[in-house]
Formats: structure tokens, C-alpha cells, sequence
């Protein structure tokens, strides 16, 4: 599986440190995490790090819109770097639009689900895009526990995907450690993101590799 560092468990009076050292670790790319303190009760980040970032460093940007109204940034977010936007289920009215804008800025399209938000809520549009983000958590904060029911969510996500031969990936967010990571990689899971976990270990070239399964 691919790893993607959630960075909002990063040392943010260090941020380049952290990256660089999470550049040296093998990771596939960096997961970006955005809250509006609407959609989630919290606040990060926005597209002006993002864009010093994509500057500095040449790895994939993975960045996950928990606001709402994730059109108005789309542009925003194609300038600053974003190779994927991941923009959630719950927050467009119009998915299919929102869709079609973020391909027209040549990004990957990612959409995120809840985990109160079935998988059949995105099923007309499944074959428009790149990935579907399954929350392990209810997003807004890193350090919370994988809720194991979800597990049941990416089965089935994983079974459609095999019978309607399609390509997209499944990607998940939220609790990811050495036990969870292989729980998912045995549901057919291929990327995963790790936030507090992952910075918080000593040795991340070995913990990138325990969380890949590889
Ligand atoms: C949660 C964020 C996650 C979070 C993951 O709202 O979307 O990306 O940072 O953090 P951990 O791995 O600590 O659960
Ligand atoms: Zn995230």
C-alpha cells in the first residue's frame, strides 16, 4: 500500500524538519489536511503553505478538503500545488460538477465519505473518479481510534470495484497503526494515511514500511 504523513501532526515550528525527514522515509506523498471550523469544529491549514510546500518539495500533494463549499477553492488549490483534491460527499450539493471542475484543473479526483455516509451515496458518479477516501474517524482532529465498522464499508467498496471492474483506489484516514494498517490492507485497501502515529515514531523509515505491508 502507499503511505501518505497526515501533516497535521506535524511540528509546525519545524515544519520543513518534518518533511524532509518524511521525504527520506520512503513516503508515497504528503496527505494535506484543510478544515473551515464549519464542516469539521476545527481549523488548519490552507493553500498558501501548501503552495511553499509544493516548492520546496517534490512529492505528491494529497490534500483533503474537510470545508464547505469546496468549489470556491478548487482554483485555489490547482495553483498552489494539489496533485490530488479529495473534496467530501457531504459538503456538495452538486458532486457531479464538483467533480468535473477539479478535472478540469488536471488533479486527481478524490471523494471522502463519512462514516455514517453510504457508499451508495457515490455510486453515480464512481467511474468519474480516482479515489474514494473512507474516514476512519469522524474528520476534524488526528489521534482518534479506527472505528473497526468500517472495515465492512471497505469489503463492500472493494467488491463493487472487483465486479464492475473499475480502477479507482481506496484510500482510508483516521487511526491508522501497525494493526489497523493490515486490517485494511487485507480488506483491500491501497493507500493509507498516518497521522499521529507515523510523526510520532522514532525510526519512520521502518514505520512506513510496517504501515505499507509490503
Ligand atoms: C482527520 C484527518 C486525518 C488525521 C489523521 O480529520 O483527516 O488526516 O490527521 O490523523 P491520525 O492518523 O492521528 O488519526
Ligand atoms: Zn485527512
Amino acid at each position: 500500500m502507499k503511505v501518505y504523513p497526515s501533516l497535521l501532526a506535524a511540528n509546525f515550528l519545524n515544519l520543513q524538519r518534518d518533511i524532509e525527514r518524511l521525504n527520506q522515509s520512503a513516503v508515497d506523498g504528503l496527505h494535506y489536511d484543510v478544515m473551515d471550523g464549519q464542516f469539521v469544529p476545527n481549523l488548519s491549514m490552507g493553500p498558501f503553505i501548501l503552495k511553499q510546500i509544493d516548492a520546496a518539495f517534490d512529492l505528491f500533494l494529497d490534500v483533503h478538503l474537510m470545508i464547505e463549499h469546496p468549489d470556491r477553492y478548487i482554483s485555489d488549490y490547482a495553483n498552489a500545488g494539489a496533485d490530488r483534491l479529495t473534496v467530501h460527499a457531504e459538503a456538495c450539493t452538486h458532486l457531479h460538477r464538483v467533480i468535473q471542475q477539479i478535472k478540469s484543473h488536471h488533479m486527481e479526483v478524490g471523494i471522502a465519505l463519512n462514516p455514517a455516509t453510504p457508499i451508495n451515496s457515490i455510486l453515480p458518479v464512481i467511474k468519474d473518479i480516482d479515489c474514494v477516501l473512507i474516514m476512519t474517524v469522524n474528520p476534524g482532529f488526528g489521534g482518534q481510534s479506527f472505528i473497526h465498522s468500517m472495515l465492512e464499508k471497505i469489503d463492500e467498496l472493494n467488491q463493487f470495484r472487483a465486479h464492475h471492474d473499475l480502477s479507482f483506489v481506496i484510500e482510508v484516514d483516521g487511526g491508522i497503526n501497525d494493526e489497523t494498517s493490515r486490517l485494511c490492507h487485507q480488506y483491500g485497501v491501497d493507500e493509507v494515511v498516518s497521522g499521529s502515529y507515523l510523526l510520532a515514531s522514532d525510526d519512520m523509515t521502518d514505520t512506513v514500511k510496517r504501515l505499507s505491508n509490503d
